[in-house]
């Protein structure tokens, strides 16, 4: 059995939500004054989480596992989550999306656990710009927790880069060669129409045109054919003749959903087959009904068989998803 929609696509990437809270109120997904989390009660446990990825791994062809947030750091067991998720047979591929914090603590327990990969996200270099952009003082907390993850084995670490008019948007050079200075591997995300407050501006968006112009300013850009975008999202390029690499996730100027290979679980046990979805899949109430494994993976199937072709952001249509970023996972 896998994850086959009805466009000839195979979801054998899945991303989990483990909480919709943080620590931060990045302005391109949270209020300042945070949301209304989830009540405690309809987010999943460990038990149940495991249990989902054992069906998705042995049952529906699932071979990696991101863990996703709000900001999965914040779950008090997430080890104990990756470690278990390493047992699983046949071994998915493990990594993490965070925004950092905390990683001083855990790096090392998480790689010990069976961590892969890792992908921080870093916005700005400058205190007072991330003070604004994440409204928190926490800038330093995240640069020592990408030197944990590095110091940690967690290599090559990735960094994540949403660039938005007006805070960042001159900083796509320094961040580049700070990145290059500690050895980390920098993506660029084109923002998404994805904020709780609804506040997505086309006009606003900083474009990868944009962000290209601008890295070309400082380095010469190679597309790197060798590493074909495949279903990664990523364009990436070749820095200065290589072998480092810069990425660019153009998800709205170049859509990639007719590659798009990633199936999503929210931290309240929802299936989610894109994240600009509007309806999801409730795995939660069957697992919490004595549903059997063969059950919940065929409920499963039939929410990643409903795939809609593409996000449809560019369409004049196009309705942003009713929750945002936190409550879905990246
Ligand atoms: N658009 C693009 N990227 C976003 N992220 C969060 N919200 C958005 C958005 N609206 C990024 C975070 C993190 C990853 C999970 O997704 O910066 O790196
Ligand atoms: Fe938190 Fe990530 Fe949202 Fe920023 S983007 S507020 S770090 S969940």
């Amino acid at each position: 059995m896998m994850l086959a929609d009805s466009y000839g696509r195979v979801a054998t990437d899945l991303r989990v939500s483990l909480t919709d809270r943080c620590n931060l109120r990045c302005a391109y997904c949270m209020p300042p004054e945070g949301l209304d989390w989830l009540p405690a009660p309809e987010v999943l446990t460990g038990d149940e989480i495991v249990r989902l990825l054992r069906v998705a791994v042995s049952m529906l062809g699932v071979r990696e596992v991101r863990f996703t947030g709000g900001e999965p750091l914040l779950r008090k067991d997430l080890t104990s989550i990756v470690a278990r998720t390493a047992a699983l047979e046949p071994r998915p591929e493990i990594s993490l999306t965070t925004n950092g914090i905390g990683l001083t603590r855990l790096a090392g327990a998480l790689r010990d656990a069976g961590l892969d990969r890792i992908n921080v996200s870093l916005d700005t270099l400058r205190p007072e710009v991330f003070r604004k952009l994440t409204r928190r003082d926490r800038l330093d907390d995240v640069l020592a927790g990408l030197e944990a993850a590095a110091a940690a084995g967690l290599t090559p670490v990735k960094v994540n880069t949403v660039l938005m008019r007006g805070l960042n948007e001159d900083e796509a050079v320094p961040l580049l060669k700070y990145c290059l200075s500690c050895g980390y591997e920098l993506r660029f995300i084109e923002q998404m129409p994805l904020d709780a407050q609804h506040g997505w501006k086309r006009a606003e968006m900083v474009t990868a045109g944009e962000i290209f112009a601008a890295l070309e300013s400082a380095f010469s850009l190679i597309p790197d054919d060798a590493h074909a975008r495949g279903s990664a999202p990523a364009e990436t390029f070749l820095i200065d003749g290589g072998p480092v690499r810069v990425g660019v996730i153009a998800s709205v100027t170049r859509p990639f959903c007719g590659s798009c290979d990633r199936v999503r679980l929210t931290a309240d046990g929802q299936v989610r087959n894109c994240l600009f979805a509007r309806q999801e899949s409730d795995l939660r109430t069957a697992l919490r009904s004595g549903a059997t494994d063969a059950q919940i993976a065929a409920r499963w199937q039939a929410a990643v068989a409903g795939k809609l072709p593409g996000h449809g952001i560019n369409d004049p249509s196009f309705l942003q998803p009713d929750r945002p970023m936190s409550a879905i996972g990246g």
